[in-house]
């Protein structure tokens, strides 16, 4: 089976059709890119709504089995964004290094990268990684962290990613490289 990665974009003006969602293809289009070995996407957009954010989370995570579920929007301060409390709600395992080191790099392109609560979690053998609403900010974040995302998702029990290595390489220990 191939690899299946979730793109959730959470934003209520998307999710009514009010606004056309770039961060869901912002996503798609860093994946295709990125990997080198097959996967399929299940994309989804749904409102602000804590609730609503944790069911798209387990439906992607329980019934769609992704190893990885990507979401974008909702990481803010304001009252609706409410993304990191669903995160937070279905995950087992909380991985603050992912939101501290997406702010770290994202402080060098605006100040206001302060004002993102993303964070990054394990729910059973998926990883769930927050990303802020701006589809700027997909690349920016993306790239520092996602040399870290295959060799987690192989210690959680998924699939064995690859990336394309002429764009990014990932980072695993030498015992854990599986030989070409
Ligand atoms: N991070 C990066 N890399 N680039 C950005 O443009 N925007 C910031 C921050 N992080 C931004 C960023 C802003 S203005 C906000 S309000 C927060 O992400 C939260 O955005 P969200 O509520 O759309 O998730």
């Amino acid at each position: 089976m191939n690899a299946r990665i979730g793109i959730l974009t959470v934003s209520d003006r998307a999710s009514r059709g009010e606004y056309e969602d770039r961060g869901g293809p912002a996503i798609q289009a860093y994946l295709e890119e990125v990997l080198a070995s097959p996967f399929e996407e299940r994309a989804r957009i749904v409102s602000d709504d804590r609730e609503t954010i944790a069911a798209a989370l387990r439906e992607l995570v329980d019934q769609e089995q992704c190893c990885l579920v990507i979401t974008t929007g909702g990481t803010g301060p304001a009252t609706r964004d409410v993304t990191p409390e669903a995160t937070e709600e279905v995950c087992e395992k909380i991985l603050p290094g992912f939101g501290e080191l997406m702010r770290s790099v994202s402080l060098r392109a605006v100040p206001t990268a302060i004002l993102s609560r993303q964070t990054a979690g394990i729910r059973g053998e998926c990883l769930i990684v927050n990303l802020p609403g701006q589809p700027k900010a997909i690349g920016e974040c993306l790239d520092a962290v996602f040399p870290a995302i295959p060799y987690c998702v192989d210690l959680i029990g998924g699939p064995y990613l690859e990336t394309d290595e002429s764009r990014l390489v990932a980072f695993r220990p030498a015992k854990a490289k599986r030989k070409a």
